[in-house]
């Protein structure tokens, strides 16, 4: 990642990096570091997300003291130019509507530099519905065990669940499932509403990072 953003055009020190959906801080030091000398506005909804962005920021100095956390672009005045936007593995977490709701936010930004995306597009692979074994593993007299199942629901949206299973023997021990909802061709969408304001494709960096710039 860190590679990939490096062949972004040197910022100029007054510009500023915006990392939208931050996470837990991965893709926001990543940026900072590829625009090393800039300040970073790094946008989480989440809060105990922002909170570990937080912890895991104190503990850097060269980046920490240069990133301003915020709940979304609304909350925070960047008075500076943006030089680059970084949007990592977050466009498809979104509906088409909340997606659009997000792009409009982001154009409202003086943006100067690339938007730098990057999109999960991985397509399934198994039956639809049907739970696939991901990986087993012995360890003492447990059997620990994750699968993994996906439905297609509407309009694209894809409904991911893993299962994580105990066996002691052959008695289920333990199961916890955690559902996560993805939706499809969500590059494509973003790109053309880039397109319509003037984004049009400038390189793609690595199989992973799609970049765009006016
Ligand atoms: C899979 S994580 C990616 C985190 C980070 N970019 C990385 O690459 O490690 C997606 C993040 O996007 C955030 N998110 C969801 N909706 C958002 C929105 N409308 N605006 C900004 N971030 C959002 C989620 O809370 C989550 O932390």
């Amino acid at each position: 990642m860190g590679n990939a953003l490096a062949l972004l055009v040197p910022m100029p020190e007054p510009w500023t990096a915006v990392d939208v959906g931050a996470g837990t801080g991965v893709s926001t030091i990543a940026l900072a570091r590829a625009c090393a000398g800039s300040s970073v506005v790094a946008v989480e909804p989440e809060k105990p997300l922002r909170e570990a962005l937080a912890s895991r920021l104190a503990q850097d100095g060269s980046v920490g003291p240069r990133v301003t956390i915020a709940a979304s672009l609304v909350d925070v005045a960047i008075t500076q130019p943006v030089g680059c936007l970084f949007a990592r593995n977050v466009l498809h977490l979104l509906s088409a509507f909340d997606r659009e709701a997000l792009l409009r936010e982001i154009l409202k930004l003086d943006i100067r530099g690339p938007i730098v995306l990057s999109v999960d597009e991985r397509k399934y692979k198994g039956a639809e519905g049907g739970e696939r074994l991901i990986d087993a593993r012995v360890i003492g007299e447990s059997r620990y065990e994750r699968w993994f199942a996906w439905e297609s629901v509407n309009h694209g949206q894809i409904d991911c669940t893993n299962t994580f299973r105990v066996f002691v023997g052959d008695r289920l021990a333990r199961e916890v499932s955690f559902r996560a909802t993805r939706y499809e061709s969500a590059l494509a969408s973003s790109l053309d509403i880039l397109a319509a304001h003037g984004f049009v494709h400038s390189q793609n960096l690595g199989v992973d990072f799609v970049s765009v710039r006016r």
